[in-house]
């Protein structure tokens, strides 16, 4: 019986393709910033999958370069990805409006189907696929109502933007004593989980966990939320 697990081995050290995710690949997409592309598995079938270029590249002074949490949209505007390559027009040091560019098949690739990044090393596992389907739309925003107002989520005043993963989303512009809020409501979850914790740090146990269905749902925290975790469900390298 040493055969089959010999054969599985040699599929191991193939996974990385030699072709490029934008031969292999269909539906190729730049979606709210995700790369997202239907890609084979190597056995028949195919997966959709996505990754989200923000927390992978920078903008170094109109030039994109492969950055861990480069956040390059924060200077980047008009992005297009075309035969594997992105490009975005971006702020350079003395010109606002520089054509920058950077193929993303230096490090994204199709691994049995999945689109992944390995610029933090070679890829050794690859996720399992997720029953979650990849969103038309990734944007997603919560309404958040201050304890003073009770907990009606047509009071609601803080609005979260929270089309970014982040393991711990917390906002306190005035820095004083702990931001908390009494209730919130979504809007634009196609697959998203938001966590809420009652402390600023998230390290409490989770006060609600918001998915997809609950859009629309005025949800009374108990206790108080202050921070927020946001994670996709469905296939995402981020
Ligand atoms: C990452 O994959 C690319 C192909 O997309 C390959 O050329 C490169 O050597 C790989 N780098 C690492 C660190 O595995």
């Amino acid at each position: 019986m040493h055969r089959p697990s010999f054969l599985l081995a040699l599929t191991g050290a193939g996974l990385a393709s030699a072709q490029g995710f934008s031969s292999e690949c269909t539906d190729i997409s730049l979606t709210d910033n995700w790369l997202v592309a239907t890609c084979p598995t190597g056995s028949g079938s195919s997966i959709t999958s996505s990754v989200f270029l923000n927390n992978k590249i920078v903008n170094n002074n109109g030039n994109l370069e492969w950055v861990e949490n480069g956040r390059f949209l924060g200077s980047c505007v008009d992005c297009a990805v075309s035969s594997g390559v992105l490009s975005c027009t971006c702020r350079g040091n003395f010109n606002p409006n520089v054509a920058a560019s950077l193929n993303l098949e230096e490090h994204i690739s199709n691994y049995a189907g999945h689109l992944l990044s390995n610029q933090t090393g070679p890829i050794t596992t690859i996720p399992p696929d997720s029953s979650v389907p990849v969103p038309s739309s990734f944007d997603l925003s919560l309404s958040l109502v201050a304890p003073f107002l009770g907990t009606d989520c047509s009071r609601a005043g803080a609005i979260l933007g929270l089309n970014n993963p982040q393991p711990c989303y917390y906002i306190n512009p005035g820095g004083v004593g702990t931001v908390q809020y009494s209730a919130g409501i979504q809007s634009g979850n196609q697959g998203w989980e938001i966590v809420a914790y009652e402390d600023p740090e998230c390290t409490s146990e989770p006060v609600y966990t918001f998915t997809a269905g609950d859009e629309g749902v005025c949800v009374a925290f108990q206790p108080y939320a202050a921070a927020f975790g946001v994670r996709p469900l469905w296939n995402a390298d981020y």
